[in-house]
């Protein structure tokens, strides 16, 4: 994993070349562009005039006006759907990843770097990429490293993708996080069998989700929500676990509440 923050100079941490002029795939010859704070490994890097729109549940992410608010109370909002906040929500994940210590995590749709930041100050692994699509959130995210001194020595590479097609070989990972991102993707099996490729043999995924209802929810309210959020990714719990064992995933367990459900699973041993 190129490492991103090595040295500091006063300007901010220089980069490896690999982040200043992007470089090109020896297996496929495709060539993929650097944005200089971060590599970008989307499909689109490089094209001139080719454009994709994706769904407006990803666009919207891509805006800076959104990208800036999101850690300046945007996120704080999810408390009240029963989110326990960050740091709640990093202790739970961290205790879920025990298993995963020492190797490689993927913080995908990382957002601003909420938890990323937080799992490369950890010290529990051996690297960690903050991964997202939203060229605007790794700015903000970039942003966040750079004013604080600690995070300038850690092993944090920053990296543009879609969920649904990861930029890593297949069993290379050991930890996937995805905090608040499933509602957002464009098709939640495209990724979780994303993520279920790149984790090794008993890697772990830990993500967390608005559910659409939970069981404790009045039928009158899940009506309304089955009529309301249909057009969305708002899964119930049942869905999120047929999902991850469909996908191929095992030791599926939740922790839910209100809306806020925080899910675990595991690629099976070989
Ligand atoms: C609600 S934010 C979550 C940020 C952070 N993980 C957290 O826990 O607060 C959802 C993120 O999903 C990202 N996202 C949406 N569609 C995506 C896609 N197709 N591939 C990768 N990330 C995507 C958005 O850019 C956004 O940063």
């Amino acid at each position: 994993m190129p490492s991103m923050l090595s040295t500091t100079d006063k300007k901010g941490p220089s980069r490896p070349a690999i982040y200043r002029s992007g470089f090109k795939c020896k297996g496929c010859n495709k060539s993929y562009s650097s944005k200089d704070i971060y590599l970008d490994l989307t499909v689109t890097a490089g094209s001139r005039d080719y454009t994709e729109v994706k769904p407006a549940r990803t666009e919207l992410f891509r805006s800076p006006l959104v990208s800036f608010l999101y850690e300046r109370g945007w996120r704080q909002n999810f408390n009240r759907s029963g989110f326990p906040g960050p740091d709640e929500e990093f202790q739970m994940a961290q205790a879920y990843f025990k298993s995963a210590e020492g190797g490689l995590l993927v913080d995908v749709s990382c957002g601003s770097g909420l938890f990323s930041r937080k799992f490369a100050e950890a010290g529990t692994y051996s690297g960690v990429i903050a991964l997202d699509f939203s060229e605007n959130m790794l700015r903000q995210c970039y942003d966040f490293i750079k004013s604080d001194g600690t995070l300038l020595t850690t092993n944090l590479a920053l990296v543009r993708a879609d969920v649904s097609r990861l930029p890593f070989s297949s069993g290379s990972v050991d930890a996937v996080h995805a905090g608040a991102a499933l509602h957002c993707w464009p098709s939640p099996s495209n990724a979780v069998a994303e993520i279920t490729r790149i984790l090794r043999s008993g890697g772990v995924f830990v993500g967390t989700t608005f559910l659409r209802y939970n069981s404790s929810t009045p039928w009158i309210l899940r009506s309304l929500r089955e009529r309301f959020l249909q057009n969305y990714n708002y899964l119930t719990e049942e869905e999120i676990k047929d999902l991850c064992t469909s996908c191929g995933l095992t030791n599926y367990s939740s922790k839910v509440q209100q809306s806020f459900i925080m899910f675990s699973a595991q690629k099976p041993q070989n």
